[in-house]
Order: C-alpha cells, then sequence, then structure tokens
C-alpha cells in the first residue's frame, strides 16, 4: 500500500482538488480554507459499509464526528447510511439540526451531563455508550421516571492500546474512559443494569487508539470482549448482541505512513469475531465501528496564503502562512507530521528545506517543520494535505483569528459549508463595561 500521496495537477501547473483547480478555491473563497473532496469520503464510506454487506455481517458504521462536526458533512454520512457518534450536546444539536435519525445515533462521552442524557431521552436517540458508574446510575433513572427504553453499550477498557504499528497489552490500563474490563467493574456495571426493565444492554465497545496500521490490536480487542459476553451469557444467562470495536484506523499523512484499506480492517475483524464465535458455539454479534479520521482526514486539503518569509543563515527558512495553531493544532499538539505543495507552481522543483510557521504569536506555531518546497513569494497558495480530521474540529480563536471557511467539493461543484468567522462573529458575545446591554 505504499502509493505516494494522491494529488493531481492541471495544465496549468496548479493542483486540484476533486477536479476543480485549488488556487481558483483560494480566489474564490479566501483562505484559509479547507476544502473537502466529498467523493472520497463518500468512497471511504461505502468501503467500510459494503464490506460488512458482502459477508452478509450485521453492522452499524458509526461517523466519529468529533473528526469533524458539521451539518453538511452529516448530511453526506446521512445520505451514506451511516451512523452517527457523538460526543456532547453541541454534536447532538448538530445531528438534530441535520435531520440525522435518530435511532442511528450514538452517546459518547466520560461526563456526560443529566441535560445531555435528558436530550438524548428527549430524542430517543438510538443508543448510549455509557462509560462509568455515575452515568449507570443516571440512566437508569431516567428510564424508570420516563417509563423509557434506552438501548446501551457498557464502554470498556480492555487493557490494549494500539500505537500505529504495535499494539501493547496492559494490566491495569490507566484511562479516563470507560468501565476496567480486567478488574471487575464491567462485571459489576453488568449486574446493575442486565434485567433491567427500560434499559437494554446490547453489548460492550472499546476503542484501542488511533492511526493505527495493522489489526492484531483489534483482534486482541474483540477476542476480549466476546469472553466477557461469552461469560456473561453462561453464568448469568445475559445474551449480548453487539460488539463496537470503536474507530482508529490509520490514514496517510506523509508518505511514511501505509495505512491498510478500510475493507482489510473491517475483513480482519469479521474473520476473528467468526472464528471465536464459532469456537465457542456463541451466536455471532452485530459489529459497530466508529471511523473518524479514515473517513474525513485525508479528503481535507487546508489553502493558505503564503505572507512573510525569515532566513536565518544555515539555521532555518521560514515561511509564514495566514493561519496556522489556530486552525491545526496537531504539529503543536501532537508534533505530527504533514505534506504540503504549493499549489501554484506544481511543477517547479521542490529544492528549499523551509519550515512552514503559523501567524499565532508563539514560536511553536510551526504547521511543518523541515520540508522540501519550490522558492516562494508572497501571495503564492500552500496546500497542507490531510488535514480533514480534527483540525478544523479543534480550532480555535486563539489571537482573536477567525476560524476559517469550508468548502464541500463534488461533481464538479463547489460549495461553502461553513462561512469563515468575521471580525463581529469574534466580538458577538463580548459584553462591554460601559454598555448598557440587554442581557441574552
Ligand atoms: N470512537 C471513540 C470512542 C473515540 O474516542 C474516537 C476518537 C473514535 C471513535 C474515532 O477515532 P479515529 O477513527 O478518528 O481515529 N485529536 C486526536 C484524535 C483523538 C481521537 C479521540 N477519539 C488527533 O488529532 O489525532
Amino acid at each position: 500500500m505504499n502509493d505516494t500521496l494522491h494529488y493531481t495537477t492541471n495544465q496549468q501547473g496548479h493542483l486540484t482538488i476533486a477536479g476543480l483547480d485549488a488556487v481558483q478555491l483560494a480566489k474564490d473563497f479566501g483562505t484559509p480554507v479547507v476544502v473537502y473532496d466529498i467523493g472520497l469520503v463518500r468512497e471511504r464510506a461505502r468501503k467500510f459499509k459494503d464490506t460488512f454487506t458482502k459477508q452478509n455481517v450485521k453492522a452499524q458504521v458509526a461517523y466519529a464526528s468529533k473528526a469533524f462536526s458539521s451539518i453538511a458533512i452529516y448530511e453526506v454520512m446521512k445520505e451514506e447510511g451511516l451512523s452517527l457518534d457523538v460526543v456532547s450536546a453541541g454534536e447532538l444539536y448538530t445531528a438534530i439540526q441535520a435531520q440525522f435519525p435518530v435511532e442511528k445515533i450514538h452517546f459518547h462521552g466520560n461526563n456526560k451531563s443529566l441535560e445531555e442524557l435528558i436530550m438524548a431521552f428527549d430524542y430517543k436517540i438510538g443508543c448510549i455508550v455509557v462509560d462509568n458508574f455515575y452515568e449507570l446510575e443516571l440512566v437508569k433513572q431516567l428510564a424508570e421516571e420516563r417509563k423509557q427504553d434506552m438501548a446501551i453499550l457498557l464502554r470498556v477498557t480492555p487493557g490494549i492500546e494500539a500505537h500505529t504499528h504495535t499494539y501493547i497489552t496492559t494490566g491495569q490500563q490507566d484511562s479516563k474512559f470507560g468501565f476496567d474490563l480486567n478488574n471487575g467493574q464491567a462485571d459489576d456495571a453488568f449486574k446493575l443494569v442486565a434485567h433491567h426493565p427500560y434499559v437494554q444492554l446490547l453489548g460492550l465497545h472499546c476503542h484501542i487508539g488511533s492511526q493505527i496500521f495493522e489489526t492484531q490490536g483489534f483482534v486482541a480487542a474483540a477476542e476480549k470482549l466476546l469472553m466477557k459476553m461469552q461469560n456473561w451469557s453462561e453464568l448469568q444467562n445475559y445474551t449480548c448482541t453487539v460488539l463496537n470495536l470503536g474507530g482508529g484506523f490509520g490514514i496517510r499523512y506523509t508518505e511514511e505512513d501505509s495505512p491498510l484499506p478500510p475493507e482489510k480492517y473491517v475483513e480482519e475483524m469479521i474473520k476473528a469475531i467468526q472464528r471465536l464465535s464459532s469456537e465457542s458455539a456463541y451466536q455471532m454479534p452485530e459489529i459497530w465501528i466508529e471511523p473518524g479520521r479514515s473517513l474525513v482526514g485525508d479528503a481535507g486539503t487546508t489553502l493558505y496564503t503564503i505572507g512573510s518569509q525569515k532566513v536565518i543563515p544555515d539555521t532555518r527558512h521560514y515561511i509564514a502562512v495566514d493561519g496556522g495553531m489556530s486552525d491545526n493544532i496537531r504539529p503543536a499538539l501532537y508534533q505530527a507530521r504533514y505534506d504540503a505543495r504549493v499549489a501554484n507552481r506544481m511543477n517547479a522543483e521542490a529544492d528549499q528545506l523551509v519550515t512552514v510557521a503559523g501567524k499565532c504569536c508563539e514560536s511553536g506555531d510551526k504547521l511543518i517543520e523541515d520540508i522540501s518546497l519550490p522558492p516562494v513569494e508572497a501571495g503564492d497558495i500552500l496546500a497542507v494535505f490531510a488535514t480533514g480530521a480534527y483540525g478544523y474540529a479543534m480550532a480555535s480563536n486563539y489571537n482573536r483569528l477567525t476560524r476559517p471557511a469550508v468548502v464541500f467539493v463534488e461533481d464538479g461543484q463547489a460549495q461553502v459549508v461553513i462561512r469563515r468567522e468575521s471580525l463581529a462573529d469574534l466580538i458577538r458575545n463580548d459584553l462591554s463595561l460601559y454598555k448598557e446591554e440587554s442581557q441574552g
């Protein structure tokens, strides 16, 4: 799978995104702008879904919308028949505004408030992924008071953590999420809720990490969760019907990354779960997964305008763009690596080693350290690839920078789906000490 990063260039020597000239897109919509190739999003969604369908395996593919949440992306996922993983009142509200089918919404989070849980009951969402004992009690109380059914999964920490190419099994996992599978917590939670008149325990959930490039970690996790489900079936006469293995499927940020195709992850999961179920004569559960990054990550490209440069002889050559850690915190936060090209000079030789800096007042605001680019000048357009996940979603107004616009490209058409923030937006909630305001 070590093919090179895929991008195309037109006759003007400009980068194209989903067939449209990136330089023109920058002109039309301004910069910074995050441009999504929606055809690629749909292709990924279908690959995940179709692999289950082809093998006749009951499944739900839920888009982990923390990767990028907006009405329009929820509409795309709805059209593709996906389910939706939300983690807050805000994401749930956005889903409702997008008229996402409520029965396909799954609610995650390690500290859901009572108000958020009430919202989940009011909208009659499909499933709450219960994370801890406090929440379990709240869900039970609400279900009993309202005499309302609610399906749940128990999120557990199986003691397996995957890191890109490896996974590790840890005895006691230090995580803020979920019930520990190995120290009796998961069993205690099970006893509190199994056979409840309103709360239907569907099964177990785990999420073993992000940007994972192999399948063994998922298989090991499936094994542990299934064993627990079998155990409850034998000892407690309770059959769980759903096994949710979370997300974490890796994508290519740079040419060093070699992710597996979506179908490979799914095929290996299915194979393992079929084998484990038949070995123990346990009824094959439905398999649920929650891809985020792998649905939207490499479908997104951020276009910036290059401004100032600073050359420190024998040390470093900085080129600065009109965004930075405010629209992509990942390099500063996780030392994440990205690849980029100068969108209006695609055929020029990349013979300069530079560091791409943002415009925030912080030395650590570097988007890419040490990348070879052609010589550039102010006004050139820099395209940073694979920014579609956890970029806009984690954007801030640091230094009172306005959040970029988001544009979807599909079938040769570009459409704004999130407007660029305006300066007025920045002070929308500010109140002056001196003006008499009617308080909202
Ligand atoms: N399901 C659960 C329960 C999760 O916690 C996550 C991600 C996902 C699914 C989706 O994972 P994905 O397929 O996108 O890897 N901000 C970090 C990533 C944090 C991921 C948190 N949970 C980043 O920028 O890399």
